[in-house]
């Protein structure tokens, strides 16, 4: 009796583990392959290892070594099982660069798993490359008090009269410049140096 009991139990408990929140494609899956994989698996001529990774078609048709998707089963889905490999694995995916995280290959998993939607009309695209974000103004100190005096004093109305205002930030090679707009307020143009931290 007892022993029957702890088997409803169990095979209970698989079941809870096994089912997984529905995935959605565009929120969690689109990313990772757009950020780690569109890169070398665009539309281009000549997709590395002859897979594009832009469409559901070209994933399940795959590249030179057959398919790569294929819904349902993960298993033998190499766009998730090249991931998972040991990162100094010779078939590792992506090859070079940050290796997925554990989260993300599992999302992998499970968006398979569950039959792998891919919204018709959902092409990927390499995702932009992060570029150096140009710190705010109002967000450094220095810069930020000559602002205050500035806009709070500015009674000129009359756009000729107004010059830019460029100066240096005190103590770094890093110039920054404002703009005056006619109605007493500045603009900036944003802070000159990139190496700026
Ligand atoms: C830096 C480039 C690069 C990135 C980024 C990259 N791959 Fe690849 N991928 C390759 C190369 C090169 C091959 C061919 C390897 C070979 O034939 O030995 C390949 C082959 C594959 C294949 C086998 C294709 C076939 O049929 O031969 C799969 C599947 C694959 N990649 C999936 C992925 C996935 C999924 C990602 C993102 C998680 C990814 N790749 C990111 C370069 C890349």
């Amino acid at each position: 009796m007892n022993r029957i009991y702890m088997m409803a139990a169990s095979a209970a408990l698989l079941t809870t583990a096994m089912a997984a929140d529905k995935v959605d494609f565009v929120k969690e899956v689109k990313p990772i392959l757009e950020k780690h994989c569109l890169s070398c698996h665009g539309d281009t001529e000549k997709p590395k290892g002859g897979l594009k990774l832009n469409t559901k078609e070209n994933s399940i048709k795959g590249g030179e070594k057959g398919t790569s998707l294929v819904p349902g089963q993960p298993e033998k889905s190499p766009l998730y099982t090249l991931t998972i490999l040991p990162p100094d694995h010779d078939d590792v995916m992506p090859p070079k660069g940050e290796k997925l995280k554990k989260d993300e290959t599992e999302t992998l998993k499970n968006w398979i798993a569950q039959g792998a939607d891919w919204p018709a009309g959902e092409v990927l695209k390499q995702a932009k490359k992060e570029v150096a974000v140009i710190t705010p103004m109002a967000a450094i100190e220095g810069p930020k008090q000559i602002w205050k005096k500035i806009v709070g004093n500015n009674k000129i109305t009359d756009a000729k009269l107004m010059k830019a205002y460029t100066d240096y930030i005190v103590g770094s090679p890093t110039s920054f410049e404002m703009l005056p707009i006619p109605g007493g307020a500045f603009q900036h143009s944003g802070i000159r140096s990139l190496e700026f931290t």
